[in-house]
């Protein structure tokens, strides 16, 4: 069977990540081959354009030059790690890709759909997920969840997005569902706003729909 590259998106703190790890320790535990990556970063490269992209002392990024940034450290990100992968059978499990630009630069910031799609071909050349995972809760609980100092202390503090307000993450949200619903057959919606167990049963059927893992 050809390798799947799954992507999984949401607002930050919609527990898309922790779901992620347990799902590629799923998938191996089933025989499967599993590259775990991220946007940005993913590369050396990508995790250096990752650090300017999230730095908060660039406070007044122009959207596009934010764009540009994320695109840039995807084309590499592709060309070094996930067709590779792909191309060697390894299936690829990707925190974030294409959606979260055009939820966060696209509805987020405002750049025209048109203009984010022409990027998109010419860094991707149309490379879309086979699959999509697309973590849903609302806006607020996702802010509460995703600044939390627990969370930051870990990752070392605020980043340009975390001074985001909530209306841009509303817009995000609903950036996210209209992704999904122009796109039922690629996306699976989950339900991220209880608690980690629910969510990761959800998780499951999902990952069940979509690959094939050895009986256990
Ligand atoms: P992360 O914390 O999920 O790794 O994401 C870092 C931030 O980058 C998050 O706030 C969303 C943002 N982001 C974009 O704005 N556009 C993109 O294309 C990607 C991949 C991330």
């Amino acid at each position: 069977m050809a390798a799947s590259f799954i992507t999984f998106e949401g607002l930050d703190g919609s527990g898309k990540s922790t779901h992620l790890k347990r799902a590629a320790e799923w998938m191996r535990a089933g025989g499967l081959e599993v590259r775990c990556t991220h946007e940005p970063g993913g590369t050396p490269l990508g995790d250096a354009i990752r650090g300017l992209f999230l730095d908060p002392r660039w406070e007044s990024v122009e959207p596009r030059v934010e764009a540009l940034l994320v695109f840039a450290s995807r084309r590499q990100h592709l060309h070094e790690l996930v067709e590779p992968a792909l191309r060697a059978g390894v299936n690829v499990l990707c925190d974030r890709f294409t959606d979260s630009s055009l939820a966060y630069q696209g509805i987020g910031r405002g750049l025209a759909r048109p203009w984010l799609e022409e990027l998109d071909r010419l860094a991707t050349d149309g490379r879309r997920p086979d699959r999509t995972l697309l973590f849903d809760l609302p806006a607020e609980t996702a802010r509460g969840r995703g600044q939390s100092p627990k969370r930051r202390q870990r990752e070392g503090g605020l980043d340009r997005f975390d001074a985001l307000d909530l209306a841009f993450y509303r817009r995000v949200r609903d950036g996210f569902l209209d992704l999904a619903r122009d796109d039922p057959e690629r996306f699976l919606i989950i339900d991220s706003s209880g608690d980690v167990e629910s969510t990761w049963a959800q998780v499951e059927v999902a990952m069940g729909q979509i690959v094939k893992v050895r009986a256990s």
